[in-house]
């Protein structure tokens, strides 16, 4: 339903809500939003593939998206952003908790009244000219007792049509809202008014942005991007930052893991959670297809980065996907290194900031061994192999519905959600850290995690190699100190009887030539049954000073050539004077949480010295 307000009256023209909109304290909001922003019109969404098809039709006009070829990539889009918008933007990403210690050294801080008062300004009247949608959407299956719900306001239709893949949204949500559900309340605008007459820009946005939580109210503002993480307000801000908080606070857990369901051959099904900084392939293992070797084995996708877990009455920890859809990285993925993620592009894409082949379908680097020989670049340029620069934008996306993916889970929109018997975390570390390890005890596994580290590669930050601390990798997500959070999770090992197992990985580690000595991708299957194994006490494993590990009998080996004995003690080695190094790095970092940090852990990177030492 579109609302048609003449821009200047906005603040005293009625507002016509849908009946279904019948929620107080919504309607209060969305007024002062109206008032403030001042849009040209309003529309509530609905979420009908009616609305759904007018609003990409509007989009394939304006030229904001690019219709694929219906026979090779039925029902896909293509959208290149603006170059200067085209990625999360972590040094424009704000926690404004009232006290600044409270976000911790984790996050940027400013003052929330002088931040609101920032907002202000830059809102008042920032959608002049355009259409505000209003998308209240649910995290987690509509009704779950583990989902929560929001309300987005923008003034992106792109906005709009990747929020319908990645969320429930719509009117069954203002159905289950009902007149005083809770909602967090999350606004949204790409920055750039437009005057009477004016056209706009193919992809409009703003250069000052800011990406805002408040923790203490709930709220999400966020100004001048269009792009991803920035825009779909559902994802990293509310689902993490936001929920991180609300986690704490209610005693559970929101964090940035995929899960995974590992079913053996007689059926028995084990589910994992874990969790991976960005380009540590999260994406592949969240859709892995075990070795032919491992007939009978099968792994499920529940989901490919956000995890809700909450416990369940039975002394477990269950977890929802709080989202419904896949917002990947395009590139790097083939047939080769994730054919469920490819067969899930197969159609109702869209896709940013890929290459157009001049068939009308996409490309990306490592799709293919050989580019084609001509494409249209991420930024509308023609290309070929020898322009040396990259036809996609390193950063380059997929928003595709995760039904569609052939591994999807049976139990994956179960409203309980699924049982987790592991916490798996892992870096990208080329050197000392072993293959695999098993914590001793809840408390150490926090102890890893909090410490874990990853090499940052050439896609994130130009320099290769600079291990950089990235605690259960939510560096970027926590929305408060990362002290607090180490002790939240201590702390939550206590509120169910079997807490899951916890274990370190490292897919990455490379032999002295530089060549991995790892396969990586299916034959990750290999460490995932032995964890499967130890969970479920039909394996063994030996001590060492991190925690347990498999020896070499352990691991299943059927039909994969190439691991010897001595590549796997090589894999699995712990260099003590690495390892003195890796301490000394955990204390800078626990220097700079000090002021909250758990004397628990102080105690624990004091121990694991000593057995290193001796
Ligand atoms: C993501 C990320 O985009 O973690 O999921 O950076
Ligand atoms: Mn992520």
């Amino acid at each position: 339903m579109t609302q048609r307000t003449a821009a200047a009256l906005a603040a005293t023209e009625p507002i016509h809500f849908p009946d279904y909109v019948n929620h107080a304290k919504a309607r209060d909001w969305i007024a002062q939003v109206i008032a403030l922003c001042k849009p040209a019109n309003v529309h509530f969404v609905d979420g009908s593939d009616e609305e759904n098809a007018r609003l990409c039709d509007e989009m394939v006009a304006s030229g904001m998206l690019i219709k694929l070829d219906s026979a090779l990539r039925p029902n896909s889009y293509l959208a290149r952003s603006h170059p200067s918008d085209v990625a999360r933007m972590e040094d424009r990403t704000f926690v404004c908790s009232r006290e600044r210690d409270d976000a911790g050294p984790n996050n940027n801080w400013v003052d929330p009244v002088q931040m609101k008062a920032t907002l202000t300004r830059l809102f008042d009247g920032c959608m002049r000219g355009r259409t505000m949608y209003v998308i209240a959407f649910s995290m987690g299956p509509l009704g779950s007792h583990i989902a929560h719900i929001g309300i987005e306001i923008t003034d992106s239709p792109y906005v709009v049509v990747n929020m319908r893949i990645m969320t429930r949204m719509g009117r069954a949500v203002w159905e289950v809202l009902g007149a005083g559900g809770e909602f967090v309340p999350a606004l949204h605008s790409v920055g750039r008014p437009l005057k009477p007459g004016e056209k706009d820009d193919l992809w409009p946005n703003n250069p000052d942005k800011y990406i805002v939580q408040f923790p203490e109210e709930k709220s999400i503002w966020s100004f001048g991007s269009g792009y991803g993480g920035n825009a779909l307000l559902g994802k990293k801000c509310f689902a993490l930052r936001i929920a991180s908080v609300l986690a704490r606070e209610q005693g559970w857990l929101a964090e940035h893991m995929l899960i995974l369901g590992l079913e053996s051959p007689q059926g028995e099904k084990t589910y994992v959670a874990a969790a991976f900084p960005s380009a540590c392939g999260k994406t592949n293992l969240a859709m892995l297809i075990p070795p032919k070797a491992f007939g009978g084995w099968k792994a499920t996708t529940v989901g490919e980065d956000i995890a809700w877990i909450k416990p369940g009455k039975d002394g477990r920890f269950y977890a929802i996907n709080p989202e419904a859809g896949y917002f990947g990285v395009a590139p790097g993925t083939s047939y080769s290194t994730n054919p469920n993620a490819m067969d899930t592009l197969k159609a109702n894409v869209i896709f940013t900031n890929v290459a157009l082949t001049p068939e009308g379908d996409v490309w990306w680097e490592g799709m293919t061994k050989t580019a084609p020989a001509k494409l249209i670049d991420w930024q509308g340029k023609e290309w070929t192999p020898a322009s040396g620069r990259p036809a996609a934008h390193p950063n380059a996306r997929f928003t595709v519905p995760a039904s569609q993916c052939p591994s999807i889970d049976s139990n994956w929109e179960n409203p309980d959600g699924v049982p987790i018997s592991a916490f798996i975390f892992g870096g990208r570390r080329s050197t000392g850290v072993p293959l695999v390890v098993e914590a001793f005890n809840w408390n150490y596994g926090v102890y890893m995690a909090a410490t874990m580290g990853s090499e940052t590669t050439a896609a994130t930050t130009g320099k290769v190699g600079v291990v950089r601390r990235d605690p259960f990798a939510m560096l970027p997500f926590c929305g408060y100190h990362m002290g607090d959070y180490f002790n939240h999770w201590l702390q939550m090992g206590h509120v169910v009887e079997n807490p899951p197992k916890v274990f370190c990985v490292n897919w990455f580690r490379l032999d002295q030539d530089g060549n991995f000595l790892w396969p990586g991708f299916g034959e990750n299957m290999r460490v995932l049954k032995w964890i499967v194994e130890r969970v479920n006490g039909r394996v063994g494993a030996k001590e060492s000073p991190l925690g347990w590990m498999p020896r070499y009998e352990d691991i299943e080996w059927t039909g994969l050539e190439g691991v010897t004995r001595a590549q796997f003690s090589e894999l699995m080695s712990v260099d003590a004077k690495l390892w003195q190094e890796e301490l000394q790095a955990h204390a800078e970092l626990f220097d700079k949480l000090k002021s909250r940090l758990p004397r628990q852990l102080v105690l624990k990177r004091e121990l694991f010295g000593m057995s290193l030492w001796h």
